[in-house]
């Protein structure tokens, strides 16, 4: 049915291709580029033998004019983004230049400013409206997966939605004393950065990890949770009408933030050049190169994550609260594609938004993020390709 140029050859690019090639019948060929042929030609190498025809090439997505270059000479349907966010508004140029569909998992973020915010990408609607073609944002995991939840739960279970409370947890033990499940650069600057949620129609900032809860999640067991920004509460603000407080929370464990802390003490996560031997170095870029590489930590990971959402709101006049979630074992992630959960829950629906937008049902001119489609068909593909969902109409609220 269509062909597939997917940037980016780490964690998530991997489970891409994995899941591409098992959904054959939509994705008929696929082009991995990335800087590192060698790292493009790895993925392929796991994936001899594919109905799915897959080709190589190397890129620098920061350059444009090269990113065309590879669109016009292998014509995809559609661009699939899982290099860094500091690719995005390149690519997004690239797809532009030539009338190509859009995917990413992440929005931008300029390399100099740990701050991201959808208002660069969202710039592009007009010229994605004209242009005929569809920009869909953050078809990962959360952001994604946490969209569409909203979404669906709008659809069939709520009149109004007020509070949504989303969780994510990683239950998963790797068994090192630190190293983040994805990108640790940018794993690092999302954790770093001040919190923030939305209430009462205004954005309310805390310090960074400042408040904290514990929540008892099925088949995890309680956790530790702390309340972070995260880049689709920015979205969901504006797209579920009538919100009235939405938030985000992530699992920590006090090994992992005791690590972090004693690494932001003595400036290992700063962003600033320091002088090093005469040469400029960024002590963060630096760190992730003495971290465990995130696609090595697949055939060491035991435990589960769970991601979902919390609702509340009204039905027929009445209250009603509403919660949706997955749970992602890792060892099955890596017995079935060779990654680790956090990859795997990212890489499937980015390989699902793309396959609706190949197939016209996710596809309209302009620039979207996924809440903004039907939830339906990307729910019955989550459940067909991984990512099974579950639903409890009692479950405990956050305070
Ligand atoms: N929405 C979600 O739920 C979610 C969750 C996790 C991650 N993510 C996003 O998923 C994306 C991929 O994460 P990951 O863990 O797979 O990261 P990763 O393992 O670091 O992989 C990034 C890949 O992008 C390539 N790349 C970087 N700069 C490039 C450039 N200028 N041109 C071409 N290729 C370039 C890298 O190439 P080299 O190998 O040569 O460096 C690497 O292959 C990130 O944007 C991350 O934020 C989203």
């Amino acid at each position: 049915m269509g062909k597939a140029l997917i940037i980016g050859a780490g964690g998530v690019a991997s489970v891409v291709v994995h899941k591409c090639c098992q959904n054959y019948e939509v994705f008929e060929e696929i082009c991995i580029a990335s800087r590192t042929l060698e790292k493009c030609e790895a993925i392929k190498n796991k994936l001899l033998g594919s109905r799915t025809k897959i080709q190589t090439a190397q890129v620098d997505a920061d350059n444009t004019e090269m990113v065309i270059s590879l669109i016009k000479s292998f014509e995809p349907d559609v661009v699939i983004n899982v290099a860094l966010p500091y690719q995005d508004l390149t690519i997004m140029d690239a797809c532009l230049a030539t009338g190509v569909d859009y995917v990413d998992t992440a929005n931008y973020e300029p390399p100099d400013i740990p701050k991201f915010e959808y208002k660069w990408q969202w710039a592009y609607k007009e010229k994605f409206s004209e242009k005929g073609i569809t920009a869909l944002l953050g078809s990962g995991f959360d952001p994604g997966v946490t969209g569409v939840f909203c979404a669906y739960a709008q659809k069939h279970y709520f009149d109004e939605i007020h509070y949504i409370d989303i969780v994510d947890a990683n239950a998963g033990d790797h068994g090192y004393p630190f190293a983040t499940n994805f990108n640790p650069e940018i794993n690092i600057r999302e954790i770093t950065a001040n919190g923030r949620y939305f209430e009462n129609d205004q954005w309310i900032e805390t310090a960074p990890l400042a408040i904290k809860g514990v929540y008892d999640l099925p088949e995890i067991g309680p956790k530790d949770i702390y309340l972070l920004y995260h880049e689709e509460l920015e979205s969901l603000a504006v797209n579920i009408k009538g919100i009235k407080r939405i938030r985000f929370w992530m699992t920590f464990s006090e090994k992992y933030l005791n690590h972090l802390n004693v690494l932001q003490n003595v400036g290992m996560t700063s962003i600033k050049p320091i002088e090093y031997e005469g040469r400029q170095i960024i002590p963060l870029q630096f760190l992730k190169a003495v971290l465990p590489d995130p696609a090595s930590l697949g055939p060491r990971t035991k435990g589960k994550t769970n991601i979902g959402c919390i609702i509340q709101g009204i039905k027929d006049g009445k209250p009603r609260t509403y919660y949706v979630y997955n749970v992602c074992d890792h060892e099955e992630s890596y017995k079935e594609v060779g990654s680790q959960a956090i990859s795997y829950t990212t890489g499937v629906p980015a390989m699902i938004g793309a396959s609706l937008v190949i197939k016209g049902i996710w596809k309209k001119p302009g620039v979207f993020n996924v809440e903004e489609f039907d939830p339906d068909p990307f729910m019955e593909a989550l459940n067909k390709f991984g990512l099974p969902w579950q639903e409890s109409f009692s479950p405990k609220l956050l305070p």
